[in-house]
């Protein structure tokens, strides 16, 4: 079987942009590739976090990730800060990932540019670097991620291709795998700029924690564009053409279709309907995370499982780069 790997970072709420752009996949995804599926810590703390609320986002992702669908039997869920690999990797790929081509991740700008240069971290910088070892580790044929990812994705695959130049085929170079419909599912208050966990206002997200009278009311104030005809046109609608997408996303139903039954309704039938549709799409996944709370100790044993095996895979990989190299000489 082809192996697929992914992350979520357990930063922030998790939200329908994480669902429709990626963790659905992986779900789907279960069928055809054997999944590796990481809640990435170690990324968390490149901005300041505090400890508490990190562990219990850490669990939150875990929870999130059983509760869309992902078959603990059949994927491997782990948290990144248990396997000692992905640091140590990580470090040795920093020695081949230059400070050229890391200053021009756009991910890495766009954070940069909110705060300073100078003050954010080093970690930071380095970020889509340990993301590459995060993948190379498990030489993973397919990384399904939102299209916010495909720049690191596409890192990933030079700093591979780089080090087998170097040493010799020592990783699989992976594909990004990113979905037709919801890779980029836009903010609620602002359909310019993606929808964000670390956003500033509740009001650019719709979260797995919200209730239903919340996503109705978000859905409500969400910003829509001028005229009233509901057509997808990402150009000159982009709020429509998002709030369409996210609708699309949890029915099934084709924009097309969507379009033909809205066009002349007006917005506010338009997104009456989508607000039901939204609650309706996200009840199953909201009730198994409701079930899960009330287990203590699944999903720690879950991710204590997952940590085991995701080790075995990462440190044979980790050997064999390291004597590629010629480091260490002290342990077998
Ligand atoms: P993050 O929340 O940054 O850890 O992202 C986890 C996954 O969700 C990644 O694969 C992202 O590409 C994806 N993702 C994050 N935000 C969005 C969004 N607004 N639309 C679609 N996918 C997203
Ligand atoms: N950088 C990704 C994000 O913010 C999360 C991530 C970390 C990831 N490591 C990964 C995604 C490895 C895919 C594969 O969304």
């Amino acid at each position: 079987m082809k192996r697929a790997f992914s992350g979520v970072q357990p930063s922030g709420n998790i939200h329908i942009g994480n669902y429709l752009g990626a963790v659905r996949q992986f779900v789907q995804l279960q069928d055809v590739y054997e999944g590796i599926y990481c809640v990435v810590d170690l990324h968390a703390i490149t901005v300041p976090q505090e400890p508490a609320e990190l562990r219990r986002q850490i669990r939150e992702v875990a929870a999130f990730y059983l509760a869309a669908g992902l078959d603990p039997a059949r994927s491997t869920l782990f948290v990144q800060s248990d396997v000692p690999a992905h640091p140590e990797l990580a470090w040795i790929l920093n020695c081949f990932a230059t400070f050229g081509e890391l200053s021009r991740m756009t991910q890495f700008k766009d954070k940069a540019r909110k705060s300073s240069q100078e003050s954010v971290s080093a970690g930071l910088f380095n970020y889509p670097v340990l993301m590459a070892a995060d993948i190379l580790l498990y030489q993973a044929d397919v990384v399904p991620v939102g299209e916010d990812q495909k720049q690191h994705v596409e890192l990933t695959r030079d700093l591979a291709e780089r080090v087998n130049r170097r040493l010799g085929p020592l990783f699989r170079v992976p594909e990004p795998l990113i979905p037709q419909l919801g890779a980029r599912i836009m903010g609620l208050d602002n359909p310019q700029a993606k929808m964000s966990k670390s956003a500033e206002s509740p009001w650019n997200y719709i979260s797995f924690g919200d209730d239903p009278d919340l996503i109705r009311r978000k859905i409500a104030r969400a910003v829509t564009d001028s005229g009233r005809e509901v057509v997808y046109d990402p150009e000159a609608k982009p709020a429509i053409a998002n709030l369409l997408t996210i609708f699309s996303g949890f029915t099934g139903r084709p924009v097309e279709e969507l379009e033909r039954e809205y066009r002349d309704t007006g917005y506010a039938r338009f997104k009456a309907d989508l607000a039901e549709a939204v609650i309706a799409g996200m009840e199953p996944i909201r009730r198994r995370l409701a079930e899960m709370e009330a287990e203590p100790g699944y999903l720690e044993e879950v991710l204590r499982q997952g940590a085991e095996r995701a080790a075995a895979i990462a440190e044979s990989t980790v050997r064999q780069v390291k004597e590629a190299l010629g480091l260490g000489l002290g342990r077998a």
